[in-house]
């Protein structure tokens, strides 16, 4: 049962129909100078649609050299207005209330993205990430700054937006200056806390001068930094008591800049604890008479209303949870759990893409973002559609083949359905990936999909059903190179490892490959096996893995005791142990009771040519393909479906 997440709340004069708020994420889906497109305002009509009480669209940058993403949207001249009052005007459309965040980057921006100039930050220290030396900005360019915000912010209530959202989070201009890690100034911006604190008091007053008591006007903090020198919760105390004071109209806690560790990221990633800002805020909540939004790994509804129920904040903030299913809130009030796709915090497709530089779109929901070319309407002509497996691919293609009408099967030679992505929930702290298989059975049992388990695709099944279309997604299989004693019996592969097909004997352990998958393994094994060994050809380990990711899992690597061999190929496997070579030519043995084999995929697609005799229209997808990442084989899936 749920209590709170349902019930209305006010933010200063606006009243929100629930507690579930949609937090600011770039999508990079605007111009470049900084006017909304008809692909952003149907990204956001899709939340609105789903059901958020409130929506706080991307940073909006307040001059034309406030950006930290070469695509986001401007509220910095009067242009920009009509744009966004058509986006306003559609969400207003439901229930939804619509907040608009505003921002300076500060130094955690790029020539590149940023109409080629200098970035500018409170003192001259690089970002590491972005690597990009900033200027330290003048204090006459502070008061332009200051008055910037005021007129974007004049220019949002224009609009017809409900509301502001000062964002002094994350690293940008504003928290640079609030961080004595990022705030060197010995003038009156920098220093003690009332000069650090200056810039966002005069912002605020700023503000309020063009909007007026009334508008609603929140600010996001990082409630810590996490950074030897940087913000701590301490500071933050401080900070919102006077916040309060000044009369902002809800505070809104995240954590982290570029620059803080893995695990607390601004975003973070599926290794990090849920909820984990929740007891700052709850903290915050004691010191302050406003609202409190908390957010950060929280993608469960009954999750948030319980956060609520304890008192530990106001209202909640899901920013990849509405990435993976724009439509978690009407599930979730419709109590249809088992439906929602939920965020994996895999980061693969939302930072990674933006890193990228293309638009940010998620691994579990091919569709975000691309609302606008993909309106999802039924089909005149719906398709008898044969699906042969039950991987990612498949089952997304299976899903949306039926969204558009189409009639469909989904065949799945072994007695399980998720493929690879099955045995990739094993490792520690990936178990959330077993919801995107779950959600995706449940979707095509109440789209009335029959998915026929232990049932391989033959010539015969082809001929008998006679499809209109064919959709090949048989994935791949571990690839076993001609090694000498590769069929030796203490060789067994990562994926039957993963899965518990075989018991791994006491004694040392060798993985032969150091991918995602091998290092993945190896991690998993140490909670059984004392002595294990990576040995990969390449110089480093890991490298298929997004960086971020990699970095906190090369820290467990490090921190179990795992053995890393690199530059070493192996040679030869026996009863004894593994052989490999070393650049030099010297060759090594190490011992082995079990050698896991994590060489990697090679694509799997003995159907095509059977197929393509007794179909026209054949597609084959994903890892069939060619063996690699999910993001891509799940595209693949969902655009084999537009495309049928
Ligand atoms: C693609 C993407 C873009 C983001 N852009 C912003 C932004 O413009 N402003 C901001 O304050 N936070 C931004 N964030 C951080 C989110 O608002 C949120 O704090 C973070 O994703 C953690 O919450 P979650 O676990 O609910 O996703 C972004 C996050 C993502 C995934
Ligand atoms: S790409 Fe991964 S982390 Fe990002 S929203 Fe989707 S599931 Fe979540």
């Amino acid at each position: 049962m749920m209590t709170k997440l349902f019930t209305p709340a006010k933010i200063g004069t606006c009243e929100i129909p629930n507690r579930l708020i949609v937090p600011a994420m770039v999508m990079n889906l605007c111009t470049e100078d900084g006017m909304i497109t008809e692909r952003y305002i149907r990204y956001i009509e899709e939340k609105a649609k789903g059901g958020w009480g409130m929506i706080i669209t991307e940073d909006y940058a307040v001059n034309e050299n406030a950006k930290g993403y070469k695509y986001i949207p401007g509220l910095y001249n009067d242009e920009q207005i009509a744009g966004n009052k058509q986006l306003t005007e559609t969400v207003h459309k439901y229930a939804s209330k619509l907040f608009c965040q505003m921002y300076h980057p500060g130094r955690q921006s790029k020539h590149d993205v940023n109409g080629n100039v200098q970035p500018v930050a409170p003192s001259a220290i690089k970002d590491p990430f972005c690597m990009d030396l900033p200027r330290e900005i003048t204090v006459e360019e502070i008061h332009q700054i200051v008055k910037d915000f005021g007129s974007t912010a004049r220019r949002a209530k224009e609009s017809g937006f409900d509301g502001i959202e000062i964002h002094a989070a994350h690293g940008y201009l504003i928290s640079e200056f609030l961080s004595p890690f990022t705030n060197k100034r010995v003038d009156e911006y920098g220093g003690c806390f009332e000069n650090r604190t200056r810039i966002l008091d005069e912002i605020y007053a700023e503000i309020r001068r063009n909007v007026g008591k009334d508008f609603p006007v929140q600010v996001r903090i990082s409630a810590n930094e996490y950074l030897l020198g940087g913000r701590t919760e301490a500071d933050t105390y401080e900070l919102v008591r006077h916040l309060d004071e000044l009369g902002v109209d809800a505070i809104h806690i995240s954590n982290g800049m570029y620059a803080s560790p893995v695990l607390r990221q601004i975003i973070a990633p599926m290794y990090t604890e849920h909820a984990f800002n929740m007891d700052t805020a709850q903290q915050v909540k004691k010191l302050v008479s406003c609202p409190v939004i908390v957010t950060n790994r929280i993608n469960d509804p009954k999750m948030a209303d319980t956060i609520l129920e304890m008192g530990k904040a106001d209202f909640i903030g899901m920013g990849r949870g509405s990435l993976a299913d724009p439509h978690l809130p009407n599930k979730a009030k419709e109590g249809k759990f088992e439906n929602i796709r939920y965020c994996i915090g895999c980061l693969q497709g939302c930072e990674a893409g933006l890193l990228a530089g293309t638009c940010a779109t998620c691994l579990v929901n091919p569709r975000v973002a691309r609302e606008y070319e993909n309106p999802m309407e039924k089909t005149a002509a719906p398709k008898k559609v044969l699906v042969a497996g039950g991987g990612p691919a498949g089952l997304i293609a299976a899903e949306t083949a039926a969204l558009l009408g189409h009639k469909v099967t989904v065949y799945e030679a072994s007695s399980h359905l998720g493929g690879q992505f099955r045995s990739a929930a094993y490792p520690p702290g990936k178990g959330e990936l077993s919801t995107f298989t779950s959600s995706l059975r449940k979707s095509l049992a109440d789209l009335q999909v029959p998915v026929k388990l232990n049932c391989p695709v033959t010539e015969e099944l082809i001929a008998a059903e006679k499809p209109d279309a064919v959709i090949l997604a048989t994935g791949a299989k571990p690839l076993m190179p001609p090694i000498r004693g590769i069929d030796s019996a203490n060789v067994v592969t990562a994926e039957d490892v993963l899965l518990g097909k075989v018991d791994v004997k006491p004694g040392p352990v060798v993985v032969c490959g150091g991918g995602e998958v091998g290092g993945e393994t190896a991690h998993f094994l140490t909670q059984s096996c004392q002595d294990i060994t990576v040995l990969e050809m390449r110089d480093e380990i890991l490298m298929d893995m997004f960086p971020l990711m990699r970095m906190q899992l090369m820290q467990y690597i490090r921190e179990c005791g795992i053995k890393v061999r690199t530059k070493a190929t192996v040679t030869s496997i026996d009863e004894n142990g593994v052989s490999f070579k070393n650049p030099d030519g010297s060759v090594e043995t190490l011992p082995a009771a079990t050698v896991v084999s994590a060489f990697g995929y090679k694509a799997y697609n003995p159907l095509e040519e059977i197929a393509r005799k007794h179909c026209e229209n054949v597609q084959v997808i994903g890892c069939a393909v060619k063996a690699g990442n999910a993001l891509t084989a799940i595209r693949e899936g969902y655009e084999a479906a537009l495309a049928l």
